[in-house]
């Protein structure tokens, strides 16, 4: 049996505020028949661009309509999906009266997210002190906040034009950066001083009992950019709560190719209609979506001696293997045929044979599970 799960369902009313968000969307920020008509083209160009061609684009284009409009109508609400069901799973109490820093926030994706998916927080007063080098993208994502949560939420929203390090006033008790810290250079030698950097910073920025949150897009960069961050976290004296089960070497930290790095796949249940369709029309249909995140405190999480699954589960002979990590490192997670093998992101204690065997494709350590129930 499972003690934890990251990315459970949403709630109904997670789900209706998604569905909503594509009304509001229309009324805040309204396209010409010629831009609606061009945005599936938009969107595909802007996927493009924010995978391969990187380094073409300058370094303030979420400001420019051209990137905007694709962003707000697509990217943005994909991110709230995705943001609300890594939120709804993970232990996220902030206290009233409240320091949130939202990093490279964009249209302040993760603060509409927060308020979405954890109903319990709409009436605390909360300050979020959103940064990002595009004030435009801010801006917009403001109007939407307000048109959402409307004009007497107790949540105090202040944007400030900022690249990452720059100084942050009051520190905080939560410091979100999501699918930010890619834009930086992390080629080759320039990775080990880049999370250097940044943890420093996030260190000098956070109040003693506060946490950090990082979360990216779940491909292999970005896995390697986690496993470095989390080194470098767990050297100034941090831990994580999740996902990691442990407080030793990283299992997946994406070395190279082929090596595996840490990610979880989900799927799109209770994404709004109207997206999935937008979705087509650019030719992205999406059967599931990625992300990696590390989520760290001072104090850390309470479950060690416990493994995560991460992959999904894979046909091995005799039955089903499933990827997951554990104090011990990779671990295969080995499950007979007939029983249902668990969902990515589960967390349980484990029964160790006494003489665990070693996987010889990937050097796992292999743990046989009885999985979680037998199938009828
Ligand atoms: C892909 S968007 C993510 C926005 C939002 N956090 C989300 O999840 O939807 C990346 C954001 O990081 C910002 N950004 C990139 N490099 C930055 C830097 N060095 N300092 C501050 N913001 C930066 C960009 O302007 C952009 O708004």
């Amino acid at each position: 049996m499972s003690i934890d799960l990251l990315f459970p369902p949403l709630t109904a009313d997670n789900v209706a505020e998604l569905e909503r968000f594509g009304g509001i969307l229309k009324k805040v920020w309204p396209l010409k028949a010629k831009h609606r008509d061009h945005l599936k083209y938009d969107i595909r160009d802007m996927s493009r661009s924010l995978t391969s061609e990187r380094s073409d684009r300058k370094a303030e284009y979420m400001s420019d309509a051209k990137f905007l409009s694709p962003y707000l109508t697509y990217f943005l609400p994909w991110n709230l999906y995705r943001m609300s069901r890594l939120f709804t799973g993970l232990e996220l109490d902030i206290p009233d009266g409240g320091d949130i820093v939202d990093l490279g926030s964009g249209p302040i994706t993760a603060v509409i997210a927060l308020w979405m998916s954890r109903p319990h927080l709409r009436e605390r007063k909360l300050n979020f002190t959103c940064m990002d080098r595009a004030p435009k993208s801010m801006q917009a994502g403001l109007k939407l906040f307000t048109a959402m949560a409307g004009t007497d939420s107790p949540w105090r929203i202040k944007t400030v034009k900022a690249v990452f390090t720059d100084r942050i006033n009051r520190k905080a008790d939560l410091i979100i950066a999501a699918n930010a810290l890619n834009e930086l250079d992390w080629s080759g030698r320039t990775t080990r001083p880049q999370a250097e950097k940044l943890t420093k910073h996030l260190k000098n920025s956070l109040k003693e009992t506060g946490r950090i949150l990082l979360i990216e897009t779940g491909v292999r960069l970005t896995g390697r950019i986690i496993a470095e961050m989390r080194s470098q976290m767990l050297e100034n004296g941090f831990s994580p709560i999740a996902p990691c089960p442990h407080t030793v070497e990283c299992a997946m930290p994406s070395l190279g190719k082929g090596a595996p790095w840490c990610h979880f796949n989900f799927s799109v249940k209770g994404a709004p209609k109207w997206l999935q369709m937008l979705s087509g029309e650019a030719d992205l249909e999406k059967d599931g979506v990625s992300m990696n995140f590390i989520y760290v405190s001072r104090k850390g999480g309470k479950e060690f001696e416990a493994v995560r699954t991460i992959s999904e589960p894979f046909r091995v002979q005799g039955g089903q293997g499933q990827y997951s990590c554990s104090d011990k490192g990779l671990t295969l997670v080995e499950y007979p045929n007939g029983q249902d093998p668990l969902a990515p992101g589960e967390l349980f204690v484990p029964q160790w044979p006494e003489k665990p065997k070693t996987d010889l494709k990937s050097g796992a350590i292999t743990l046989p599970y009885k999985g979680k129930t037998a199938k009828k």
